[in-house]
């Protein structure tokens, strides 16, 4: 079954879902960022979870990444597509741009990182080498066409701790390593669903200029405009691969 990850500005999938079961929030990981809603949206049966929690209430820095990921393979995800808002650091990234990243680079600190601790006597390493699902991308890129929606096909998202935005000089950095986004969210939880053999995809939409790429600071007025601007092409284009799915 498909699972979503709702990130900033998408809390909810809108009247149409039509809600069948509402899970609760315990894992022995700790509590999931909110209720599991089981569903059907538009007749595609899926699981929806709001990354942040109702009302924005979970800062990127303590989202229950762990908790997130086993309860949805406990609740039967096979297929998780990720919702991200991010920065835009190179030029073909301007604020409303929605992008597919195929490569990360983590510079996040301090969170929950893996599955496999140790603690069951067994040392454990996943190939991490491609750690985004090509076949989600592929589905997600085709519904992009399907809807005239230009959609950026590579990217390499860069993952900062937050919850403050970058420095400029650290996203000079992120540029010089190659990262064309940067957002606070996206690790640890691709490894985790790697870990847990959930193919995962990420669809991240650009809410702001990076640190110091255009203008003197970043707008919070400008990023929640945009996060709101954007989030209906957000919804489009996950209708259209649920349906990609579906067939
Ligand atoms: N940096 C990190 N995370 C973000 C940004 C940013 O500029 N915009 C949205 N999420």
């Amino acid at each position: 079954m498909l699972a979503i990850i709702g990130g900033s500005g998408l809390y909810s999938l809108g009247d149409d879902f039509e809600v069948d079961e509402q899970a609760s929030r315990d894992t022995h990981f700790g509590a999931t960022s909110a209720d599991i809603l089981q569903g059907r949206w538009q007749g595609f049966p899926l699981l929806f979870l709001p990354r942040h929690g109702p009302g924005h209430k979970v800062p990127p820095h303590r989202v229950n990444f762990r908790a997130n990921i086993w309860a949805l393979k406990q609740l039967g995800a096979t297929q998780i597509i990720s919702i991200n808002a991010v920065g835009g650091i190179t030029s073909e990234m301007p604020p409303l741009t929605l992008a597919l990243p195929d490569q990360i680079i983590d510079y996040s600190s301090g969170r929950e990182q893996t599955f496999f601790d140790g603690d069951d006597g067994r040392v454990t390493h996943v190939d991490f080498s491609w750690p985004y699902s090509a076949e989600l991308r592929g589905i997600l890129l085709q519904a992009g066409l399907q809807l005239g929606q230009g959609l950026v096909a590579s990217a390499t998202y860069g993952c900062t701790n937050g919850p403050r935005f970058e420095t400029v000089a650290e996203i000079i950095r992120l540029r010089q390593d190659g990262c064309n986004i940067v957002g606070m969210t996206g690790m640890p939880e691709a490894a985790l669903a790697r870990e847990l053999e959930v193919e995962y995809a990420c669809l991240a939409l650009v809410v702001n200029w990076a640190a110091g790429i255009e203008g003197e600071s970043i707008s919070m007025a400008q990023v929640l405009a945009n996060l709101e601007q954007g989030i209906d092409r957000v919804k489009a284009l996950l209708q259209a691969a649920c349906k990609l799915i579906q067939t």
